[in-house]
């Protein structure tokens, strides 16, 4: 028997392949809207964390360091950035380099850890005010019922020149060929795994960014949100 899904106006999904603009697309609309973001991406770094620094060495160990533990995502809106309140500490810029990022996508491919997060993510939404909740199975497994389901799409080639130009405006030097090679790894390890893999819901509108500003896609999405 099918299950009839009662959609909310006010949850917007955003997911796509790494490097694709969700981020930012997300605190755009964010503003826009006065609504929450829910950086599902970062709550995954937080397992490649505690598995690369805090060396927890397996599965079971990082669950059960989930389960105790208190986490809070927490966004700064005027900074544009999101952070991981974990018990005391604040975590930011830790959770945000590729070894850490290919550390989350290997152990994304786990139901344990997916499971694990399943009820920090959806508790990131809170009726009262909207939520823009960015990953690869926010529309798909998450949220489901969110009336707007964005899928952003960009080539490999696209998307590591975008991460250059976000590095290097840090400060941070860049090898542009072993950056596109992180971003097909990971695009191989999200699309061909076989939990939650990186797919457009059915009801989703999929849009190529790989020639459109970032304030296109979004004009694209806020059309989109007033016809619902
Ligand atoms: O979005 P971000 O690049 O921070 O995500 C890091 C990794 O976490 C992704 O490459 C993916 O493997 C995993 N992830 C996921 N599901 C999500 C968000 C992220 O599997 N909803």
């Amino acid at each position: 028997m099918d299950v009839i899904l009662k959609l909310v106006r006010n949850i917007i999904t955003i997911d796509g392949p790494s490097g694709v603009g969700k981020g930012t697309l997300a605190f755009l609309l964010a503003e826009k809207l006065d609504w929450h973001i829910l950086d599902s991406g970062l709550l995954y770094r937080l397992v490649g964390y505690l598995s690369l620094k805090e060396k927890l060495e397996t599965t079971r160990e990082i669950v059960q360091f989930l389960n105790k533990s208190k986490i809070q995502l927490v966004t700064n809106l005027k900074e544009g950035i999101c952070e991981i309140k974990l018990n005391k500490k604040i975590l930011g810029k830790e959770l945000r380099n590729e070894n850490i990022a290919s550390r989350a996508s290997e152990l994304a491919k786990k139901e344990e850890i997916r499971n694990a997060i399943i009820k920090i993510q959806r508790n990131a939404y809170d009726s009262e005010k909207g939520l823009i909740a960015d990953g690869r199975d926010m529309g798909t497994i998450i949220f489901p019922e969110a009336a707007l389901k964005v899928f952003l799409l960009a080539s490999p080639e696209v998307r590591a020149e975008r991460r250059a130009n976000q590095l290097k405006e840090k400060g941070m030097s860049v090898i542009m060929h072993d950056l596109l090679e992180q971003i097909q790894q990971r695009d191989e390890e999200d699309i061909n795994r076989k939990i939650s893999p990186l797919k457009p819901a059915d009801d989703a509108i999929v849009i190529d960014t790989s020639s459109l500003s970032i304030k296109e896609v979004e004009k694209k999405v806020m059309e989109n949100f007033k016809k619902l």
